[in-house]
């Protein structure tokens, strides 16, 4: 993001490092115990996931943390819709992550605001997220930040006992 984005004692929003991808998985895998917000059931490693990390492009597909006080407390990235096929170049979807114990602060709502508002210079024109139908974190933030629900593919991913549906938000960027 070039130069860091500070919120004063809000913390500070900035590219992601490679040090950083402990605490991302760590983040990430904070999500996996509640069933309500990824398809992984089992935590995953950071070795895992550094293919994913080193895929980033910070002028295009970044991954960015909000830090605090030192530590890294959430974040979010974007990532290719059907890589390698030109025609959807000007679509990404987003995810986003926030710590367990910093959920419901505002984090998140902030960090896909800030991403949403850099999307012209990083060549996005349309934003999709998928998420859970029964994630009413994700729908809230979504809603406010004028996304579409475009789909809903009911009853798709299998957790634990229970049958659950993915939803699928579209926003266009600058209308
Ligand atoms: C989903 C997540 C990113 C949201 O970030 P957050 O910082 O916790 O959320 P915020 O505090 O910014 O906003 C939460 C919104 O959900 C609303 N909300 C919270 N609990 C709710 C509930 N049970 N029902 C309806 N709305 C609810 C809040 O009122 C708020 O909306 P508002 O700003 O309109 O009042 C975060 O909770 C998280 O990381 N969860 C686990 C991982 C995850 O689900 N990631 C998304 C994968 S698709």
């Amino acid at each position: 993001m070039g130069d860091a984005h500070e919120l004063g004692d809000e913390g500070t929003i900035r590219d992601a490092t490679f040090e950083d991808l402990p605490r991302i998985v760590a983040i990430y895998n904070e999500s996996i115990d509640g069933g309500w917000s990824t398809a992984d059931l089992a935590p995953v490693s950071v070795a895992s996931r550094r293919a994913w990390f080193e895929a980033r492009d910070p002028a295009r597909r970044p991954i960015w943390v909000l830090e605090r006080g030192g530590e890294v407390l959430a974040w979010v990235a974007l990532t290719s819709f059907y890589q390698g096929r030109p025609a959807y170049d000007r679509t990404a979807e987003i995810s986003t992550y926030v710590g367990r114990d910093h959920r419901g602060q505002g984090i998140g709502l902030r960090l896909k605001r800030a991403m949403i508002a850099a999307c012209p210079r990083l060549g996005v024109d349309v934003v999709l997220s998928m998420y859970f139908d029964h994630n009413p974190r994700t729908q809230a933030i979504n809603e406010r930040l004028g996304f579409v629900e475009v789909g809903h593919l009911p009853e798709i991913a299998v957790l634990g006992d229970q049958r659950r549906g993915l939803k699928i938000g579209l926003l266009r960027i600058g209308e």
